[in-house]
């Protein structure tokens, strides 16, 4: 039996509520398939500001070096929004993870499944048109991570900075996971930058384009970031992968997510060059609904197929959760935000939503 170290870390708002499905769906098919899951729980995020007097406590850190993947809910919140951005959750915490572990490769994968097109707020002949998208986001660099960033001057003349910038070595390393990637689902690579105005968007396209000639079998195009989120929803099923810097993958992803029909929908695994992963729903700690038990566990569960598939090769269980979710939405199992307002009398629980999803995973 194969055993494997995870560390869990909820965090905020519907975080906790969220991974609690997770769990039970994990426990379920660890059993089922005969591998064993040591989790081990740490404080991150506003939690953690308000136990440990930090968002990153060294513990928390520690244990998720010592384990074999990490497996993270949400963080941030309104009570944190004013504390300066060196110390709130999500630079602290989130952002801090990512660099610390170099978790360069983000990948959130959105698909309309045809039984699934009703969910979605675009028009079912757009919606229904073979929308699977893959969003391969650098998310250890960009606009993010650069230096300078500050603030200085007084008065009207107070000036911000932020400072984008991307070596080589970075784009080349990102580009690459987006052609493999695409090298195993449709062959098809669209770059998304701002190469009519952006410096760090010339050299993104020299290096993607470079890249590209040891991948002759894989379609690559260029488009413009605001070209690109508008023929998402004008035509989503042109796309295969989408290979965004950190800033534009962060927006196209959201993107991605809704038209799919929730942001409770959307996985996400963050990956380094060893193949270590941090695993978390491509939303937020949605503080709008935190607390209510209504929030939808399944881009936490989505979360957790992605790490038993991508860190932990536990194919057949990742696979089974997968169809398990599919079934539970199919069967229309839906939390409140999937359904149109005539219909939210009928919305289920997260436990709901959470309960149906582990009676599948024993037939599937
Ligand atoms: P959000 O993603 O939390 O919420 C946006 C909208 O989507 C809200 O209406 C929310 O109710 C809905 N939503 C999100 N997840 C849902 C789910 N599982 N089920 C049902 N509805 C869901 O974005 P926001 O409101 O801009 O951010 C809230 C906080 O979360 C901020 O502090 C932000 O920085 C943080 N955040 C954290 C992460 C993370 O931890 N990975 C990601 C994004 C935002
Ligand atoms: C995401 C989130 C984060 C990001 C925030 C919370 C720092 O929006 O994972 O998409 O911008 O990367
Ligand atoms: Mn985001």
């Amino acid at each position: 039996m194969s055993k494997h170290s995870i560390a869990v870390l909820a965090g905020d708002g519907i975080g906790p509520e969220v991974m609690e499905q997770a769990l039970r769906a994990l426990s379920v098919v660890s059993s089922k398939y005969d591998f064993e899951l040591a989790y081990k729980e740490y404080p991150v995020g506003g939690f953690a500001i308000d136990t440990c007097g930090e968002a990153l406590p060294k513990e928390t850190l520690a244990g998720c070096e010592a384990a074999d993947a990490i497996l993270f809910g949400s963080i941030g919140g309104p009570k944190w929004d004013t504390l300066p951005l060196d110390l709130r959750p999500e630079r602290a915490a989130l952002l801090k993870l990512r660099s610390h572990f170099d978790l360069f490769s983000n990948l959130r994968p959105a698909k309309i499944y045809e039984s699934l097109a009703h969910l979605s707020p675009l028009r079912p002949d757009i919606a229904k048109n073979n929308v699977d998208v893959l969003v391969v986001r650098e998310l250890t660099s960009g606009i993010y991570f650069g230096q300078p960033k500050g603030i200085e001057g007084e008065g009207e003349q107070t000036n911000a900075f932020d400072t984008m910038r991307y070596s080589k070595a970075e784009i080349r390393r990102i580009a690459k996971t987006a052609f493999i990637a695409a090298s195993k689902r449709k062959n098809k690579v669209t770059s998304v930058d701002k190469a009519n105005v952006l410096v760090t968007s010339r050299l993104w396209r020299e290096i993607v384009e470079e890249v590209a000639t040891d991948y002759p079998d894989i379609e690559l195009e260029h488009l413009y970031i605001d070209n690109a989120t508008m023929q998402l929803v004008a035509n989503p099923g042109q796309f295969d992968v989408m290979l965004c810097s950190n800033l534009f993958g962060d927006i196209v992803s959201d993107e991605c997510a809704m038209i799919t029909g929730s942001m409770g929908l959307l996985p996400s695994a963050s990956i380094n060059e060893a193949g270590f992963g941090m695993f978390e729903p491509a939303g937020g700690s949605a503080p709008d609904i935190a607390g209510l038990g209504i929030a939808n566990p399944v881009a936490q569960i989505l979360s957790a197929s992605m790490m038993l598939r991508h860190s932990l090769n536990l194919t057949e269980a990742a696979d089974c959760i997968d169809n398990a979710v599919l079934k539970t939405l199919s069967d229309g199992v839906l939390t409140g935000e999937l359904l149109p307002a005539d219909q939210k009398q009928n919305a289920k629980s997260t436990q709901d939503v959470g309960d149906y999803i582990i009676s599948q995973l024993s037939e599937h």
